[in-house]
């Protein structure tokens, strides 16, 4: 185990959250993407296969899960994968995230700004990348922003059930998150349309995905709408363990940016990121 990883367990057993500067990264995301999209099949439930009755005990069944290969990424994700600018500010943001001096964990790090089309979509599906690259550990990317979900587009995933199913206990978990093997990352895409993503978003169904996210991933990222003026990150942000805004150079104003620092949650803001489109 990780020194970084005994740093973050012992904050947590001791509940130590303190608050840190917002720090600025700047970053640029570039790329092109080549692949053929084919979807593997779920995996077979257990009671398909005829088994001989077992001698000794089983150990507890693994989940099951949604495994899709050759997945046809969009082309800014590649900015994840090849060495570029792009890659390596990606990565210096993870390792900040990571070795942050929070004192508290971060296990589940959610990803907002001030507006639309700040770019919070790309750095959480880039962030995710990163991550589970680097440390190999188990990532996913949840897609909470149910007014513009983008982690399925994102992702070249094919039509399937999301959070806001199993919110509406439309889908199980394991029906909704879908792990793309080559990159060794989950996803659990936004799913149907949801009227009331606030609403959803305060129910224990929801505070119980989470429960469960967190003890099947090391990492969990979550793309989520703007801070303001909607009540959606308000209620999320209680879920979570650290919270970071994107801002957009030469699009986000200077307002907005303020609105959004004061709607969030001070202790949990790990810092501020510069997205510098090219
Ligand atoms: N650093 C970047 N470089 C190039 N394009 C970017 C960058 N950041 C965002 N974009 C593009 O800008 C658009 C909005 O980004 P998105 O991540 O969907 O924003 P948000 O989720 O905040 O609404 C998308 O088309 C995205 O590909
Ligand atoms: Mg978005």
């Amino acid at each position: 185990m990780s020194r970084i990883q005994n740093i973050l367990e012992k904050a947590e057993r001791e509940g130590a959250v303190r608050r840190v500067r917002p720090q600025v990264e700047d970053m640029t995301a570039v790329g092109t993407v080549d692949g053929r999209a084919a979807m593997t099949p779920p995996l077979a439930s257990p009671s398909a296969f005829e088994a001989p009755e077992p001698a000794a005990p089983i150990a507890t069944p693994v989940p099951l899960v949604r495994v899709v290969t050759g997945t046809r990424l969009s082309p800014p994700l590649l900015a994840a994968l090849s060495p570029s600018t792009a890659a390596e500010q990606y990565r210096a943001l993870r390792t900040r995230i990571v070795h942050s001096e929070t004192g508290g964990p971060v296990n589940v790090v959610l990803i907002t700004s001030p507006g639309r089309g700040d770019g919070k979509s790309l750095t959480a599906a880039n962030l995710g990348l990163a991550m589970a690259q680097e440390y190999q550990q188990r990532i996913c990317v949840v897609d909470a922003d149910f007014r513009s979900p983008q982690q399925r587009r994102l992702f070249g995933l094919p039509e399937t059930p999301g959070l806001a199913d199993v919110l509406l206990s439309r889908a199980t978990i394991e029906e909704a998150v879908i792990e793309l093997e080559e990159h060794h990352i989950s996803v659990l895409p936004a799913g149907s349309q949801s009227a009331h993503p606030a609403e959803l978003f305060g129910t224990t169904t929801m505070r119980r995905t989470l429960e469960t996210l967190r003890s099947r991933f090391d990492r969990i990222v979550i793309d989520s709408p703007a801070a303001t003026p909607l009540a959606d990150v308000g209620i999320l942000a209680p879920l979570v363990d650290s919270i970071v805004l994107i801002v957009r150079a030469g699009y986000t104003s200077k307002p907005a940016i303020h609105d959004a620092i004061a709607a969030i949650d001070a202790a949990k803001l790990l810092g501020v990121v510069l997205n510098e489109a090219a």
